[in-house]
Order: C-alpha cells, then sequence, then structure tokens
C-alpha cells in the first residue's frame, strides 16, 4: 500500500527541494521540513495506550504511543532525514543500513547494518529520499525483516512508479508513504523530474 501526501505546505517546499538552485544548506533544511510533514502522516496509524496522569487541577486518562518507534535511515542520503524524526519522536531508537547503487548494474550493495535490539513490539520507520528502482528500498526491508522485525513503514520524498510497483511485490505488507510519484525512470535509472542524486545535494558532494 502507498501513499501519496500532498498538503499543499509540503508540495510548496518540495518545488523548492525540486529546484536546481537550491543550495546545499537550504536543501538539508528542506529535507528536514518536508520529513516532518510526511512523517505526521506516516505515524497516524501508532497505536495509542492509556495511562493515568494528574493535570494540576485533576486527574485523567492520558494516551502514550504504545509500541517501541525505530527509524532506520538509509545511509547516506536517509540521514538528512533524521534529525527531524527523532525531534518528533524523541523516545525513538535508531538504526543503521549502508546501502549504495553500483553504478553499472544499480544494483544495491549493502556495506553496513547495524540494528537495535528487538523491544515492546517496535514499529520501523524506513526513510530514504529517494525510491526509484526500488532496488535500496526493497534490499533494506529485506535486512530489516531478517533481523526479525516485521512492523515496517516506509517514509520516501520522491518516488518512481516502477520503484513504488517493485516494493510493493516484494512486501506488499509494507505502508510507503511519499510526497511525489513522479513520471518514470530516466536511462542512468535517476528519477524523471526528481530532484537529481539526494545524497550529493544534501552533503555537498557534487
Ligand atoms: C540513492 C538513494 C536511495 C537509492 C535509490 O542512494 O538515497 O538509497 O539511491 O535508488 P533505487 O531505488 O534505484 O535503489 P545512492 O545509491 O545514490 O547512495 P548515497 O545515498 O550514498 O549517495
Ligand atoms: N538516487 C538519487 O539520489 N536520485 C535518483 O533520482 C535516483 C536514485
Amino acid at each position: 500500500m502507498h501513499q501519496s501526501v500532498d498538503h499543499p505546505v509540503l508540495q510548496h517546499k518540495l518545488g523548492y527541494l525540486r529546484d536546481k538552485q537550491t543550495s546545499n544548506k537550504d536543501f538539508r533544511e528542506l529535507t528536514s521540513e518536508i520529513t516532518m510533514l510526511l512523517a505526521y502522516e506516516a505515524l497516524k496509524h501508532v497505536e495509542l495506550t492509556p495511562v493515568e496522569i494528574e493535570t494540576p487541577i485533576a486527574p485523567m486518562t492520558a494516551q502514550r504511543v504504545k509500541h517501541d518507534i525505530v527509524i532506520v535511515p538509509v545511509l547516506r542520503a536517509g540521514v538528512g532525514m533524521l534529525n527531524s524524526l527523532c525531534t518528533l519522536i524523541p523516545t525513538a531508537k535508531v538504526g543503521f543500513i549502508g546501502l549504495y547503487r553500483d553504478h553499472d548494474t544499480k544494483q544495491p550493495v549493502e556495506y553496513y547494518v547495524k540494528l537495535p535490539p528487538i523491544t515492546n513490539n517496535p514499529i520501523v520507520i524506513l526513510v530514504d529520499p529517494m525510491l526509484a528502482t526500488g532496488g535500496s528500498t526493497a534490499a533494506a526491508i529485506d535486512l530489516i525483516k531478517r533481523e526479525g522485525f516485521s512492523r515496517i513503514t516506509v517514509v520516501s520524498i520522491v518516488s518512481a512508479p516502477e520503484g513504488l510497483a517493485e516494493v510493493e511485490s516484494r512486501h506488499p505488507d509494507v505502508r510507503i508513504y511519499t510526497a511525489a510519484i513522479d513520471d518514470c525512470l530516466n536511462d542512468s535509472k535517476y528519477i524523471v523530474p526528481g530532484l537529481g542524486d539526494a545524497g550529493d545535494r544534501i552533503f555537498g558532494t557534487t
């Protein structure tokens, strides 16, 4: 299942993110702001549990998030989405998955995996700004499931239709939230119109 989040404030910011004139500094800030808005929507299904508290006026039953949340950015570009998720969910644990797309084959190559222990039926929020062929996201989900996690939500900023189809066919149980579903991939497997290379624009490596 995938959902495109079309909130006008998010779409306004996405236009600036895509613009090739946008500086690395602004790109990083926009990535964080867009992630915050996307995550707000992606966390809509999180379950709550009642807790008894006292306000300064009276006792009441308040609500707390029931399960642990684990944020997993895909290195490198997913790191640009991490801070705003940690701001939104300060109690979240964080894992990392290192993948890069091989230049020739465009297939994901794994180079790092570090996930926290599984506690309290956790929900994993997998973050990567780009879902192009879908190979990296699908491989990251394979790795997360291999480590024993089962409840996974993907937050991506720009997706290609081919990539969404790939991830959904390999992982039909995973929810994907994205700010845009673009037209297609080019011969180099970049998203069109997309925003270019997200990692390079976040880290200033072009
Ligand atoms: C980018 C992006 C995704 C992947 C998407 O990473 O951040 O992880 O490509 O492409 P796919 O859907 O076709 O697999 P990249 O391989 O450029 O690594 P980087 O973030 O380290 O630059
Ligand atoms: N990775 C990116 O950073 N951008 C794309 O368009 C495709 C893969």
